[in-house]
């Protein structure tokens, strides 16, 4: 769905390019748009009012193009979701991972730097804050918005961002992609989790015709669905917003989905946080977000790697896992998605209070709790969940279903009787956790901190792990193999 998007995107994109003029020169708005008929806009408003109301389709091409930027970004992060849960991400597809996370990154910009380029009142309100954002940052922040925006703001910027994001921002994307997808080639598809097997190997999917066909329809329906959200809903209408003003911000500005995150973050810092330190201001009301969210996209990157530190596992991994039987990962995974959730959550902070008539305050407040709060307790429920499940599993391995019906043993007691598993079953079940080195001395006979961190972290995952009582288990008698030997009778 990312690639059928960005073929969407490229394909309307060069279309949009023949009549979208990227010049921040103030021209006189002449179109057939009434309402906005005399006001003074810069001739990149002035060309995409253009596109959505005098070319023949071309309010098709902007909403398509629009909708694809929103579905691309969602179909990388669903990917990354799925990926991480089912630890698709270990060895040898380490670097696939590392590749699809700077991807969704660059889609960020390129997404981010599309979204300036109408020039009406959301692109500047987005291009102020990012001003302000780089503006915070001590020592650099002035030169480098003299050098982004080319002067005072606005400034050049849509000069700036239109070779950003016609070419830079999509040739990464497409090469990162290729990339990806040339390693995913090459390693092979990773087998369901609990079914044994690699995917091809199991399903016999062959890259021509089968898995090319299937790429091709997938295309085909997600561009259909494109066109027809480009056809039916509007998205962005600029006119409504009008043309940017350095002065003017409109009331429940929002940026698109993808991007909600950054502002979140800056909207959840406690006001005031700044001082003055060797004759420079250091606003932490800036910095801390861009640190938090930095420090988030690294952790991201890197936990394939910490992981298999921490798990001393080096294996290439070729089926995937269920998220119940590796609870710590699925735990750290929900706890990410919160985090990210709620800074995404404090974008809308503004329409929450407006809509729902709450304070202000109150949600941001409440946001900030949750933040801190949220994010271990949810690592705590689902750690606990994951081992709810593997000891269910575990019980299911060993007696079979419950059936629900409840038969009198020749001796008078009474037993459930259980349906026995099939062996489909059997192998999604019956998963042995490797166990995990616990922290090891040197040659020296020496516990290194790093060791014995290792050790900490290893312990936390090892208790995750529910191991079968008896692996190979005979399976529960079904109702004609009822002893009273098997089923000591109750009390
Ligand atoms: C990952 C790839 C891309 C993303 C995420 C993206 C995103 C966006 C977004 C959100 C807008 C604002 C649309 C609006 O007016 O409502 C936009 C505008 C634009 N994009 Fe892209 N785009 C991408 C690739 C491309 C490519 C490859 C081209 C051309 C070769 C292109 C050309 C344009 C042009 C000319 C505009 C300004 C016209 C307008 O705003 O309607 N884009 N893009």
């Amino acid at each position: 769905m990312a690639v059928a998007s960005m073929l969407v995107l490229a394909f309307t994109g060069i279309l949009l390019a023949f009549t979208y003029t990227p010049s921040s020169e103030m021209v006189t708005y002449d179109g057939p748009y009434a309402p906005l008929v005399g006001a003074e806009v810069s001739a990149a408003f002035d060309s995409t009012m253009d596109i959505s109301f005098a070319q023949i389709g071309g309010m098709l091409i902007r909403q398509t193009h629009h909708w694809a930027a929103l579905l691309m970004p969602a179909a990388m992060v669903l990917q990354i979701l799925a990926l991480f849960f089912t630890g698709g991400f270990r060895r040898p597809r380490r670097a696939g991972w590392v590749l699809l996370t700077l991807a969704f990154l660059t889609v960020l910009l390129a997404g981010w730097s599309g979204y300036a380029l109408p020039d009406d009142m959301l692109s500047g309100t987005g291009l102020r804050i990012v001003e302000g954002v780089v503006l915070g940052i001590p020592v650099i922040g002035t030169r480098l918005v003299s050098w982004m925006f080319g002067g005072r703001f606005p400034g050049e910027i849509v000069e700036h961002l239109y070779p950003v994001h016609v070419l830079i921002a999509p040739t990464l994307v497409v090469l990162l992609l290729l990339t990806r997808g040339w390693l995913a080639y090459r390693h092979g598809s990773p087998g369901p989790a609990g079914t044994g097997t690699p995917v091809q190997a199991s399903l016999g999917l062959r890259l021509w015709p089968d898995a090319a066909m299937r790429a091709v329809g997938l295309t085909a329906i997600t561009s259909s669905v494109l066109v027809l959200l480009g056809a039916t809903s509007t998205i962005n209408p600029i006119w409504t917003y009008g043309p940017t003003s350095a002065g003017n911000v409109g009331a429940g500005s929002q940026p698109d989905w993808y991007m909600g995150f950054l502002d979140g973050a800056l909207r959840l810092v406690p006001a005031g946080w700044e001082t003055e330190w060797f004759g420079w201001t250091w606003t932490f009301a800036i910095l801390a977000p861009l640190a938090v969210v930095g420090v988030y996209f690294v952790l991201v990157i890197a936990y394939p790697f910490v992981e298999s530190w921490v798990t001393n596992d080096s294996a290439e991994h070729h089926v995937l896992d269920r998220p119940r039987n590796v609870p710590v990962r699925t735990g750290i995974g929900v706890a990410g998605a919160l985090f990210y959730g709620i800074l995404w959550a404090a974008a809308g902070s503004d329409v929450l209070a407006t809509t729902f008539s709450i304070s202000f305050e109150a949600i941001i407040t409440t946001l900030q709790v949750a933040l801190v709060v949220g994010p271990p307790l949810a690592f705590g429920i689902t750690r606990r969940i994951g081992i709810g499940l593997q000891r269910r599993d575990r019980k299911v391995l060993l007696h079979g279903h419950e059936t629900g019906r409840i038969v009198r043993t020749p001796n008078g007691g009474y037993v459930e009787t259980h349906q026995p598993i099939t062996a489909g079953e059997r192998v999604r079940l019956a998963v042995t956790p490797a166990p995990i080195p616990p922290a090891r001395p040197d040659q020296d006979g020496r516990l290194t901190h790093r060791e014995r961190l290792r050790g900490v972290l290893a312990r936390q995952f090892e208790d995750g792990h529910v191991a079968i009582a008896r692996p190979d288990a005979e399976q529960a008698p079904t109702r004609g193999q009822l002893s009273a030997r098997d089923h000591p009778q109750p009390r």
